[in-house]
């Protein structure tokens, strides 16, 4: 008998575009390999009961999650813990180098925490995003610069992002993509 096709939605609240970015890799890579993935502003995020498999990424601002995400997680809460959540971040944490960024760029932030443990999410993941140096307080940047934070700009790496991706599909089996996936 021939399975029914997994059916994945993959939705992410950004400020300045990096979570996006991200959220539709993630979603052309899985489209790629036999999934129906829809793709979505959280704001604009489809019913849940079409899907069985929930992909939700935020941006981080002051250690939690955008305040459309965190509204999103707590008024769905029954649909999410129904259904296998793949979660992630997209913050400065996974950037930050030395013994000391390291370390703190590990620790996952309390709210955030708790936000996935409340659905019972399947996989959390940090990823690191685009930081822009210019308007941020002194005090901020002082404080990146200590824990390691190498440049300012662009810091996702696209080698984790894929690599994750991957391990969705596996743990779905899904097919191997028969493309590679372009990312910005
Ligand atoms: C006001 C503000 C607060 C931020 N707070 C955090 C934070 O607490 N932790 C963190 O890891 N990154 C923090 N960041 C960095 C952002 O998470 C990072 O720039 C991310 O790429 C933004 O995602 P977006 O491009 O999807 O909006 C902050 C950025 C801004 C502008």
């Amino acid at each position: 008998m021939k399975q029914e096709k997994h059916r994945i939605a993959v939705v992410y609240a950004t400020e300045q575009g990096s979570t996006r970015d991200i959220a539709e890799f993630i979603s052309t890579d899985l489209a790629g390999r036999d999934a129906i993935v829809e793709f979505a502003d959280i704001d604009h995020a489809p019913d849940l009961s079409r899907f069985d498999t929930v992909v939700l990424g935020s941006a981080i601002h002051d250690r939690d999650f955008l305040p459309s995400a965190v509204d999103y997680v707590h008024m769905h809460r029954r649909e999410l813990d129904d259904r296998d959540v793949w979660l992630f971040s997209v913050g400065l944490g996974p950037a930050l180098r030395g013994p000391v960024g390291r370390r703190v760029g590990r620790i996952v932030p309390k709210r955030i925490a708790a936000l996935r443990d409340s659905i019972g999410a399947h996989e959390y993941s940090a990823f690191a995003g685009h930081y822009e140096g210019e308007g941020i307080s002194l005090r901020a940047r002082l404080r990146y610069r200590l824990l390691g934070g190498p440049h300012y700009g662009d810091l996702r790496d696209w080698d984790a992002i894929r690599a994750w991706t991957d391990t969705i599909a596996r743990s779905l089996g899904l097919p191997r993509a028969r493309y590679t996936t372009i990312h910005p």
